[in-house]
């Protein structure tokens, strides 16, 4: 069998470390793994299932030989090293969101459109991690019936920031418990976010929705090719460590019955129907975490919309909403 020489950038960040874990998981054919970060991390030494690893600083030559890189840095790392992963000969699947909109690269959720990422010129794109999970729980929906808008709010976690996101609210927390709150400063989130709710994720456009809330739209538009998706979205920062939730109307074209919803949530791939109220079963962060299906629940019919269907979702978004979406792309490049 063909092995891949695989690079990480930002290997040693929240996603990063997730990928690697999730390369060893899936069994992907590596011959080699090369760990790149910023020069903070130069030399320093990861144990991983691939045996000892030490992290190199990000630069040009580092991409030399290598089939595939990981990107699972920030938007400016991202674009800085493409036209050098490029030259390299590799093909760069980029988890930031420099490239989600190009025309010319292909943003894929495996489950959704895996035929658009072998349309690639050197770079595919990794979307939204609360799109990726969103767009997994109701692609079944527009299989029935053409989906013509969705209104939504997120419930996003703090690792959704990166590994820096629950440390903050984890040292908030005790602060708060030893009667230290006047010591709060928050540095990654915009408030402190431990006991707290935060509608802000990304800065504000002119009409008032924010860079996060805009994603799903552009980006489900382009996933599941429904160029004239509606949606409107609010995004909340949560004090939940792993796993972003979604509570979604979805409007129809036709009428489709629940049950009808039901069965094709339950034979969707990538997606679990977790739908039992009467036993308090639905889907919550602390059932979804550290595995790869998104899990739907609470599915019902809307009443205000007369072709609405109203759900609730959740899944890990740092494995399925970023690292193990990455694997999987990685993965439809060497079938
Ligand atoms: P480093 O650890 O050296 O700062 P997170 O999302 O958890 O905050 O992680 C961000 C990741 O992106 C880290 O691995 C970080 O490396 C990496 N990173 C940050 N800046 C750069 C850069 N200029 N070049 C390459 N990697 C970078």
């Amino acid at each position: 069998m063909k092995k891949y020489n695989v690079g990480i950038i930002g290997a040693t960040g929240a996603v990063g470390q997730e990928m690697i874990k999730i390369l060893a998981e899936r069994d992907f054919p590596i011959d080699e793994l090369r760990l790149l970060a910023s020069a903070r991390s130069e030399g320093r030494v990861i144990n991983t299932p691939f045996g000892e690893i030490t992290v190199h600083e990000t630069k040009d030559s580092s991409f030399d030989g290598l089939d595939i890189v990981l990107g699972a840095a920030e938007n400016d790392t991202a674009i800085k090293f493409a036209p050098a992963i490029k030259a390299a000969g590799a093909v760069f699947v980029d988890n930031s969101s420099a490239f989600r909109l190009d025309e010319n690269v292909p943003l894929v959720v495996p489950e959704i459109n895996p035929e658009d990422a072998l349309k690639h010129n050197g770079i595919i794109a990794n979307p939204n991690c609360s799109t990726i999970i969103t767009l997994v729980a109701i692609n079944a929906i527009n299989k029935l019936s053409k989906i013509d808008s969705l209104i939504a709010s997120t419930y996003q976690a703090t690792s959704g920031a990166g590994a820096a996101g629950p440390k903050e609210m984890f040292e908030e927390s005790k602060l708060i418990l030893e009667g230290r709150k006047d010591e709060i400063e928050p540095k990654v989130f915009q408030h402190q976010i431990a006991f707290n709710l935060i509608p802000q994720i990304g800065g504000f456009d002119e009409v008032g929705y924010s860079s996060e809330e805009m994603k799903l739209q552009n980006e489900g538009r382009k996933i599941m090719h429904l160029p004239e998706l509606k949606v409107s979205c609010t995004c909340v920062r949560v004090p939940v460590e792993r796993s972003h939730a979604i509570s979604a109307i979805v409007v129809t074209e036709d009428h489709l019955e629940i049950d009808a919803v039901k069965e094709a949530i339950a034979n969707a791939p990538g997606a679990k129907l977790f739908d039992d109220g009467a036993n308090k079963v639905y889907p919550m962060p602390i059932v979804t975490s550290n595995q790869d299906i998104v899990y739907v629940g609470r599915i019902r019919k809307d009443l205000v919309h007369e072709n609405g269907i109203n759900l609730w979702c959740c899944g890990d978004q740092v494995r399925k909403g970023a690292a193990t979406n990455a694997v999987q792309i990685a993965e439809l490049l060497i079938k």
